[in-house]
């Protein structure tokens, strides 16, 4: 069952590793919503505020290339202290629906999995940033390394996290498979590796299936 009881809207986050399609999909994920009379809030992370998208930059930018995975990891919690407390809490308790391109599953997969950083301090900082709030529904789109790095490749520049090695992609991988088997009321899986459309009809069924679900 969700778990987000005391707001009335829902809160979706997509996730998924380099080049999965998460950006791509978000468009068709709103619209799907919208189709359904929702009031969607459209936002990211790291980002979704003005302090949050300063962090952003200086997260995935190379002008602090040699920053310690600690501080990689408290910024990317204090850009969400800011988004929880400015946009994702106050939407929800009007009722809005949030749907975030990325949320704290990416921390546990980038600075849990990735960088190895002990997950029990991920665990501390969601609690002390987040209290309860965590999302009602998680679409994780999962997908080859090899195949997701290929096609975020062909898009642009490489950022911070793109210059990572293959060892890096395969735990970011692996840690969102586990958070998926660790968290099935919430979590599910869609095969990314597949043509867009196939992709769409997985998240269509998923989101029809939430929204029967939230609605009984
Ligand atoms: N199912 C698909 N088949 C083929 N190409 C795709 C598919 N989905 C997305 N793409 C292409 O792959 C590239 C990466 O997609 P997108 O930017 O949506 O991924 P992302 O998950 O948001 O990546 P990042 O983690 O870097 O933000 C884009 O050029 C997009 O057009
Ligand atoms: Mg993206």
């Amino acid at each position: 069952m969700p778990s987000n009881d005391s707001a009335t809207g829902k809160f979706i986050t997509v996730e998924g590793g380099e080049g999965a399609g998460k950006t791509s999909n978000l468009a068709f994920i709103r619209e799907f919503l919208e189709g359904q009379g929702l009031e969607v809030v459209f936002t990211r992370e790291p980002g979704g505020t003005a302090l949050g998208e300063e962090l952003r930059e200086l997260l995935l930018g190379h002008e602090h290339d040699g920053m310690s995975s600690d501080a990689e990891l408290l910024l990317m919690f204090a850009a969400r202290a800011e988004h929880v407390a400015a946009v994702i809490k106050p939407a929800l308790a009007r009722g809005a629906w949030v749907l975030c391109d990325r949320f704290t599953d990416a921390t546990y997969a980038y600075q849990g999995g990735g960088r190895g950083l002990d997950r029990r301090r991920i665990a501390d900082l969601e609690q002390w940033v987040q209290g309860d709030l965590r999302p009602d529904l998680t679409l994780l789109l999962d997908l080859p390394v090899a195949q997701g790095l290929e096609r975020a490749g062909r898009r642009s520049e490489p950022d911070r996290f793109e210059r990572e090695q293959m060892g890096f992609f395969e735990r970011v991988r692996a840690a969102y498979l586990g958070l998926a088997r660790e968290h099935p009321e919430r979590m599910r899986v869609v095969d990314a590796s597949l043509a867009l459309a196939r992709v769409q009809s997985q998240l269509a069924e998923q989101l029809a299936a939430f929204c029967a679900e939230v609605e009984t």
